[in-house]
């Protein structure tokens, strides 16, 4: 089978590049010159570990490739859109790019044979019948005879991608084709069966565990399929906000959330994960696929006020951030506060809409004067807040020269491994704030540092 993927995105790329690991002759179209270009030399469009070895691996042995023109739609059996689904001003999904490559996959398709289009970005329930209807208006075929649409969303963390992609929980297919669903199932066996795995992932540095439960292969319709997926996201971020409220009544009461947190884990009802205390969920899914869900939600008079709430928690989270710092330094005002972590979370480089530019832009309004670090981020973060009058600093400890506060804000690896001793001698006042939890087992209230997590004593 021949794949197409359109968009080389953090969903496009990964998504493109594990059917070609997969076997699967796949090209990448992207509109973008630049990003076409760099795969075709063997380099991937964007950070993510293990993605480059994947790539280069597989334009080298010619099974991947990129293109900017829809002409390989006509020889594709399965055409993925994994385009962009950015946010409108009020908050919902602006379907542009997919429209537009709806269009022009139904200009380029083949009259001779079936295809099958794959829905991958998260849209808004109904997009599979819309990208139906406008590839039936572009190509003058039938929608389930000479093609069929399917939603089959991508469940992928950014950080993890290739280990989601390849070890999935669950892959989820939605369409109302049954010829659809036999090539769905082809396309998917040796992920789901797991053939030929066995030193498959030898050459690519990405962790991944082998003996972990073989994916739950699920079919239902699509407007379920496009459900699953937000109700998903909006699920977690529930669960996350919950655990960051009981993180700030830990704080009024004396418990310990860590030790809350692992215990309400115990219970497999709940389970363990996505209970780990932080400034808030932000990124590039989590606030944008709540929006559109409660909006949706709204809309039918259904609303869904769990979400709604969650939104709200995870704003007054960040904000209870800056009220803890401001009450460790009484004033803001030409305060020097050294901030380590851009991204939403660690090992990735995407720093778009992070609770740190909502954070630091406070910070910067209450006159403090900030230094910024990110291992990967911070490229994408200036582009993203050019308005911020910052400091950006090329080694994490060049925030904590004079500084009053050190905020945690990202828990990368490398910031476990400063050295915590010269940090003391370079801050002017040694408040540390954080967010994470995650530099707690150092003990730095040993070294004399004032540290605070959050949640915990
Ligand atoms: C999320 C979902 O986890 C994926 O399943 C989904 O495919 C993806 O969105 C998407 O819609 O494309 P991602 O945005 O990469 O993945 O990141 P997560 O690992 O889910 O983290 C989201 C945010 O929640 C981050 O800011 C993270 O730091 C925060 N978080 C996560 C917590 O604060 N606590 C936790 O316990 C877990």
């Amino acid at each position: 089978m021949e794949v197409v993927c359109v968009g080389s995105g953090y969903v496009g790329s990964v998504t493109g590049t594990a059917f070609a690991v997969l076997g699967y002759p796949t090209t990448i179209i992207d509109t973008d010159l630049r990003k076409v270009k760099e795969i075709n030399r063997g380099n991937s469009p964007i950070y993510e570990p293990g993605l480059a070895s994947c790539v280069s691996q597989m334009v080298s042995t010619s099974l991947l490739s990129a293109t900017q023109t829809y002409d390989c739609v006509y020889h594709a059996d399965v055409v993925f859109i994994a385009v962009g689904t950015p946010s409108k001003s009020d908050g919902t999904v602006d379907l542009k790019y997919v429209r537009s490559a709806a269009r022009s996959i139904g200009e380029h398709l083949n009259a001779g044979k079936f295809t099958v289009i794959v829905n991958k970005s998260t849209v808004p329930v109904g997009t599979s019948d819309l990208v139906a209807s406008i590839i039936e208006e572009a190509s003058g075929l039938h929608n389930n005879r000479h093609f069929a649409v399917v939603s089959n969303p991508e469940f992928l963390r950014e950080g993890y991608a290739l280990e989601d992609v390849f070890f999935p929980d669950r892959i989820v297919i939605g369409t109302a084709s049954h010829k659809a669903m036999k090539v769905m199932q082809k396309l998917y066996a040796p992920l789901v069966e797991r053939t030929d795995y066995s030193g498959l992932f030898e050459h690519f540095a990405f962790p991944y565990n082998i003996n972990s439960p073989k994916a739950v292969y699920f079919e239902t319709d699509t407007k379920s399929a496009e459900m699953i997926k937000y109700v998903s996201n909006a699920f977690l971020s529930v669960k996350i906000s919950y655990i960051n409220e009981v993180a700030r009544l830990c704080d009024s009461l004396g418990a310990n959330v860590l030790d809350v947190a692992h215990g309400m884990g115990l219970d497999s009802r709940i389970g363990n994960k996505f209970l780990q205390v932080s400034s808030g969920w932000s990124g590039s899914c989590f606030p944008k696929d709540t929006a559109e869900i409660l909006f949706e939600s709204q809309k039918y008079g259904s609303e869904l006020s769990l979400v709604k709430a969650a939104i709200e928690s995870n704003v007054s989270m960040h904000d209870y951030c800056i009220q803890k710092i401001q009450r460790s330094l009484t004033s803001l005002n030409s305060k020097n506060i050294g901030i380590l972590g851009l991204t939403f979370k660690p090992n990735t480089d995407d720093a778009r809409h992070t609770q740190a530019s909502y954070i630091i832009g406070k910070l910067v309004d209450l006159g403090a004067n900030v230094a910024v670090h990110d291992p990967k981020g911070m490229e994408m973060f200036q582009q993203m807040n050019s308005h911020l009058p910052i400091r950006y600093c090329e080694r994490p400890t060049d925030t904590a020269a004079g500084a009053d506060a050190l905020v945690l804000l990202t828990h990368w690896d490398e910031y476990r491994l400063l050295n915590w001793e010269t940090i003391y001698w370079q801050m002017r006042n040694r408040y540390i704030l954080d967010t994470r939890n995650y530099l707690k087992k150092l003990n730095l209230a040993e070294l004399g540092f004032m540290y605070e997590g959050l949640g915990i004593q």
